[in-house]
């Protein structure tokens, strides 16, 4: 893909050092103003992205819960995004993304430790996700984080068409 525009061009250097470290980072939940920032981190990592719509949409459902990486000092820099469905006892993993520049730094691993977290405060005992078989560096964060391959749903993804492995933890 040759779109992987604004995150990517703003988000370096507005961090310290670049490294996204426990103090240039903070947490928070999304909400509708966050939609153009969360799309743009989507559009760089995603083959087929969300839209601004989609995300605005889902800040707005209770039962929806997307947490936030975002720079220490700028509130509207967002460098990733992991989303859930809350639905009784289980969370729904919808997307994860880290802004291309702050990959491979531990960014992603620290952002689903803090959704388990949050998510667990509100009941939730067991998650899920779909992933494709060929994202190996997803599959090796889900699985440290003790996600277990069940099965596979064929021809769930576009562009390209690949199936899609689902994967749960029962035990967070
Ligand atoms: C998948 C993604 C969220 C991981 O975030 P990240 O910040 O890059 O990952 P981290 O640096 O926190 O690394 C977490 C784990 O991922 C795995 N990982 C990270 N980079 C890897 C690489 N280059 N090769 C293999 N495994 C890798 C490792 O298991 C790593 O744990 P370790 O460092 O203890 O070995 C991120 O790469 C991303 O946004 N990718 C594009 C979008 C995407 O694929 N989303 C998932 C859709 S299901």
């Amino acid at each position: 893909m040759s779109n992987k525009p604004a995150a990517t061009e703003r988000a370096p250097g507005n961090l310290k050092n670049g490294n996204p470290n426990e103090s240039s980072i903070v947490f928070r939940r999304m909400v509708q103003d966050d939609a153009d920032g969360v799309a743009r981190v989507e559009a760089a990592c995603m083959p087929v992205p969300w839209s601004r719509q989609s995300f605005w949409e889902e800040a707005s459902h209770t039962d929806a819960y997307y947490l936030l990486a975002t720079d220490a000092e700028r509130d509207d820099l967002i460098v990733a995004y992991a989303g859930c469905w809350v639905l009784a006892n289980e969370g729904h993993i919808t997307n994860v993304a880290v802004d291309p520049a702050y990959q491979g730094q531990g960014l992603g691993r620290r952002l689903m430790n803090e959704l388990i977290l949050r998510v667990k405060e509100l009941g939730v005992d067991s998650m899920t996700l779909e992933v494709r078989p060929s994202n190996q560096v997803a599959i090796n964060l889900y699985t440290s984080l003790g996600f277990r391959s069940v099965g596979q749903r064929p021809k769930y993804y576009t562009n390209p068409v690949e199936a899609a492995e689902i994967m749960w933890n029962t035990k967070l």
